[in-house]
């Protein structure tokens, strides 16, 4: 095995990507996985999808967009493993192999299936009322995912950091009931990434329908930026950029200079509508070039096809002799 660090991590192909993704995941992994002492997997969570979406276009859709996406914002597929889940045929193996030993007392504890059960509890309804054994399989899968290629470091946001303790759990389990095989992972929380204020003020996210979509043609993006919330403090009042939701999302976007040079234009009193268009271009500048690129890969799925079948060869290179190895292990081998 290599002695460089693994970072890996995935993305659940449920939905558009838009900027709080970019800001907050896309760009900080793409930066990463230019570190030439990591080693980075990337892979396209189409299974996670299936849990949390019954619409089979859309996770077909969402599977392009997001592939595009990581493509066009220069992702280099040479350094780093970029592959679908759905390709790694071994991933849904091992995961029978880990949901051998993992107790169900452990799933019974996880946050999203105990948020259904006190949900139906408090509806009156059966605990599992309505509850798939996706759901409450899912952090076996995840486990799947990352113990597959015995990843290191787990980049994730707070919500998924009891999956990857499940993970740890079940890892340490099957190793010490079938020798030491799997690394244990540890999740990577960056707390110095912005989270991206959404058009309401409150965290950009898909649950509180504030989100701007990372691709939006120009004109559209101008038109959604605008629309972000302020107060209603007129030109040449002096203004507070720390808690103005639109500087939060230029100082996302901005270099230390941009940035000083918004705060000494707040205290001189800019216009709403002067930082707005001001924020429009600076974001703008960035995504111009990606987004023709990103066009381009969504008129040709063939292509992101193709990307994806080469990254699931060489995500398999990996996970075929180690299914092999673990196989072996368990006890599913040849006769004789
Ligand atoms: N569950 C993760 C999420 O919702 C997505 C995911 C699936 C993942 N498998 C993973 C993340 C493995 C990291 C590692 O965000």
């Amino acid at each position: 095995m290599t002695s460089k660090q693994r970072v890996l991590t995935g993305i659940t192909t449920t939905g558009t990507p838009h900027l709080g993704n970019y800001v907050g995941a896309i760009k900080p992994a793409i930066a990463a996985s230019r570190d030439p002492d990591t080693e980075s997997f990337y892979f396209l969570a189409d299974y996670h999808a299936l849990v949390k979406c019954e619409d089979p276009e859309r996770v077909q859709r969402s599977t392009l967009e997001i592939a595009a996406t990581w493509l066009a914002l220069g992702l280099d597929t040479e350094r780093s493993v970029f592959y679908r889940q759905s390709d790694v045929p071994e991933i849904p193996e091992l995961t029978w192999l880990l949901t051998c030993v993992t107790a169900k007392g452990l799933m019974n504890r996880a946050h999203a299936y105990k948020a259904a059960v006190d949900e139906n509890r408090e509806a009156g309804e059966d605990p599992d009322f309505g509850v798939p054994m996706g759901l409450f399989c899912y952090p076996i899968l995840m486990a799947a995912d990352i113990l597959m290629f015995n990843a290191h470091r787990v980049p994730v946001g707070k919500d998924q950091v009891q999956h990857l303790e499940m993970a740890r759990d079940i890892a340490q389990r099957f190793n010490h009931r079938y020798g030491e095989h799997f690394v244990l992972p540890e999740a990577e929380v960056d707390e110095h990434v912005a989270t991206l204020p959404g058009t309401d003020g409150r965290k950009m996210s898909k649950s509180y329908d504030n989100t701007i979509a990372l691709w939006l043609p120009e004109k559209k993006l101008r038109k959604a930026i605008m629309k972000i919330k302020t107060n209603s403090q007129e030109p040449g009042e002096p203004k507070d950029p720390d808690s103005a939701s639109v500087y939060s999302v230029y100082a996302a976007f901005a270099t230390p200079d941009q940035r000083e040079r918004m705060r000494q234009a707040f205290a001189d009193g800019i216009a709403w509508g002067e930082v707005k268009q001001q924020l429009f271009e600076l974001i703008n500048r960035e995504l111009e070039a990606p987004r023709e690129r990103y066009e381009a890969l969504i008129n040709d799925p063939a292509k992101v096809e193709r990307e994806l079948a080469r990254g699931a060869e060489r995500a398999r290179e990996l996970s075929r002799p180690f299914i092999e190895q673990l196989r072996d292990a368990v006890g599913i081998r040849r006769l004789g």
